[in-house]
This record gives C-alpha cells, structure tokens and sequence, in this order.
C-alpha cells in the first residue's frame, strides 16, 4: 500500500509535535507547516529533523494561515490524504488583545483549508481534521458533550465556534470527509510556558531549585478537565479513520481547580499547601514553614473566563473505542519530572 500523507498546520505547536511523532510510527509522511519566525520555533519537532531516519518522513513548509495563496499552494502542490489543522492564536487571553488577527488565523484560516480542497477538487482524497475547543462551550451545563449549546466567552471561543460550523457546513454541502475535535485541555512536557499548567509545573521546579520565591496566578477557582496531550493526539487519527465523519467531545471526565493543580505539583516536591485569605488578597502558603508560594495578580484575569469545563466523551469512547490513559496526577507528575530536568 503507498503511504499516506499528513498535512499538519501548527506542527511546530506542542499538538502539532506528539501528532508528528505518532502519525510517523504509524508509517506517514509528515508535511510540517510552520511559521516564519525572527528566532528558532521548532525546538519541539528538533528531535525529528536530528534524526536521520526520521527526516526522511518529515517535509517542512513555511505556511501561514492568514495567507489564502500560501496555503492553496501548499496543498495543491502536496495533495495530502489528510490534513490536520492545529495552527492557531491558541491563547484565549491573548485573543482579547488581538481579537481580529485571532478571528482572522483561528476562523478564516480553517475556511482559507477547507475552500482549498473544494476549490481543487480534493473532496474524495482528502480528509480534514479541525482543532475544536471545549472553550466554545463557555459557561453551561455541565459535563459538556456533543448536544450542550455553544456560549463562547472569548474572541478566541468565537472564531473557534465559525471553524466549527464551517467544518460541519462543508461536510455537508460539499461531501468532504471532515470533522471537529472538540477537544478539552490538554497538557503536557511540551506545553507553552504561559497557559496555566505549564506555568505552575515551571514556577514549583524554580522554587524547589530556588530561583525565585513565589509566582502569581489570576483566577485560582477556575475549573478544567487537564487530560494528556500524548493521549488526546490518538483521538485525531481515529477521527480520521472512522466510517463517517462526525464531531466528538474528547475529555477526561473530571475537574480540577486551579488551586487543585497548584496543590498537586507542590505535592510532588512534598510540600503541602494551605490557601489563606480572599480575592485579590488570597496566598498559597507552605503549611509547614508559612512561606507564601502563590499570590494572585489581576493581571492574569480575563474580561470574561469560563468556570467550569467537564466533558462527557461517551461518544468518542463508545464508536471511536478512545479512552484517556493518563490521570490529573499522573500528568501534574509527569510535567513536573520533566520541569524539574530542565531547571537545573
Ligand atoms: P500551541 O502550542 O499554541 O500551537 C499552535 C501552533 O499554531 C504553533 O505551531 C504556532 O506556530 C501555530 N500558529 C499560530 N498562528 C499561526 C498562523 N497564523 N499560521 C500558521 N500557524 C500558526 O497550541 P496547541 O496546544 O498545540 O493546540 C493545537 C490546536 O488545538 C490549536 O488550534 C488550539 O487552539 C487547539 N486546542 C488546544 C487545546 C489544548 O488544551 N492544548 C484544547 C482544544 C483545542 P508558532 O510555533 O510559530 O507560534
Ligand atoms: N494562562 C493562565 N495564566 N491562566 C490562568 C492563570 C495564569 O496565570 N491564573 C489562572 N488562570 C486560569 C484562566 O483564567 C483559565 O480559567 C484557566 O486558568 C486555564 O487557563 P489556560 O491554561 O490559559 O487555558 P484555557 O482553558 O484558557 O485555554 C486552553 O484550553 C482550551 C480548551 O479548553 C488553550 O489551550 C486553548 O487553546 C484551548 O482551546
């Protein structure tokens, strides 16, 4: 059988790496598509380009998806059997500073891909993954499956909501093989430095090493469903390789606060935490020695945030046969491990 192809937007991303290492044990050819940008940004998929090997299955593209010529080229030229596209302006802060270049990369860029196929008549070759959020859920009923109503709280939740109807229209209108992930958050070793797991597994390993004293949080109540990036980048493949396409919920199926995960990367480094006070005034301190280790700045606090994220993934688990293999502690344990290393 000739091999398949893979087109990944977004491969220099912490997705975009663990699906490319998991689609090349699977035998595909990889066409990476990454950003220019002033200084290096593939320190995540460095590992493959390193190995000899493994560069051979690996062809990289500079790609933009603000850029509709660019991305037609790149896919008329590669004609790839699928296409992944994790490219986006991720960070739902963010969005509220950059709000139309964040509509413009994360909603017009999954159009700029999907007219791209239509327009090349790719439809019966080609099949199209779209990187959905629980965030376009916003603050409903909770768990969160395929049926819950969409309030989105964010640019971000709302550009991200347009890629969806227009992955399901174009499903629809034109017959192409497409679907959404609605994936809820997803962590790990290779996680960006400012979402809020990798900021705390970061900021514990300083403070055991210590390099600083104490880090600042916003919203410690929040609540999310914290499930492995390694695991959630195998619901992508089985999407694409299911019967029909479909969108699924894919989750854990358990919240944890923020507080939550701070408690449990200090756990690692046996220290206990206590929360004292309110508001902008609450600490995490150490309930041995009284240090204060978490202080809360308004900084970090969002125009509008969502409270609670809890998916149901009985869908996913039950025609797509996809399970989480990692728990919360399991994860929290793993970033730390690895933060611990790189903090030396
Ligand atoms: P990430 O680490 O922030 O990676 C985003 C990737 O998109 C990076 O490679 C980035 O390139 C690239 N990118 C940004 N703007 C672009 C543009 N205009 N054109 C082309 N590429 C662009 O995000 P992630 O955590 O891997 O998430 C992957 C996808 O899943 C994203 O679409 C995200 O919105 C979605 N998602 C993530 C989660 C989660 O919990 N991680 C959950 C649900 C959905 P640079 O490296 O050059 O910045
Ligand atoms: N980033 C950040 N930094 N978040 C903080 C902080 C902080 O200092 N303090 C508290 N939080 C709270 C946020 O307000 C939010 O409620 C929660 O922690 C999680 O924030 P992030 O880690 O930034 O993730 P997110 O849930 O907003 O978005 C991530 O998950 C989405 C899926 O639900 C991103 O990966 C999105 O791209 C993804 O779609």
């Amino acid at each position: 059988m000739p091999r398949k192809t893979a087109l990944i937007t977004g491969v220099t991303g912490q997705d975009g790496s663990y699906l490319t290492d998991f689609l090349i044990k699977k035998g595909y050819k990889i066409i990476g598509v990454k950003r220019r940008s002033s200084s290096f940004n593939t320190k995540r998929i460095d590992h493959i380009y390193n190995d000899i090997k493994q560069s051979k299955n690996f062809i990289p593209y500079y790609g933009d998806l603000t850029d509709s010529s660019n991305i037609l080229r790149i896919i008329q030229s590669t004609k790839p059997d699928e296409i992944y596209n994790l490219g986006a302006q991720s960070h739902v802060h963010t969005s509220f500073e950059i709000p139309e270049y964040s509509a413009n990369a994360d909603a017009l860029g999954t159009l700029r891909i999907l007219e791209a196929i239509r327009v090349l008549k790719l439809q019966k070759k080609t099949k199209f993954y779209q990187a959905s959020t629980s965030e376009i859920f916003g603050n409903t009923e909770i768990p969160q499956n395929e049926r819950t109503p969409f309030r989105p709280r964010s640019p971000y939740a709302i550009s991200k909501l347009y890629a969806y109807w227009t992955t399901v229209n174009y499903r629809e209108a034109y017959d192409i093989f497409a679907v959404n992930g609605i994936l809820f958050n997803h962590e790990g070793p290779r996680r960006g430095e400012t979402f809020v797991s990798r900021k705390i597994t970061r900021a514990v390993s300083e403070i055991y090493r210590k390099k600083r004293k104490f880090f600042t949080l916003g919203n410690l109540n929040a609540k999310r469903d914290w499930g492995s990036a390694k695991d959630y980048v195998e619901s992508m493949w089985l999407m694409l390789k299911a019967k029909t396409p479909s969108d699924y919920v894919i989750s854990t199926g358990k919240s944890y606060s923020v507080k939550k995960f701070v408690e449990e990367a200090f756990k690692y480094i046996n220290i206990k935490i206590s929360w004292k006070g309110k508001g902008l005034k609450e600490i995490g301190v150490n309930k041995k020695t009284g240090e204060v280790y978490v202080r809360v700045d308004p900084v970090y606090f969002r125009p509008t945030d969502v409270d609670e994220l809890r998916g149901d993934s009985s869908k996913a688990r039950r025609e797509l046969k996809w399970r989480p293999k990692t728990t919360f502690q399991e994860l929290v344990s793993e970033m730390m491990k690895s933060d611990l290393k790189e903090i030396k």
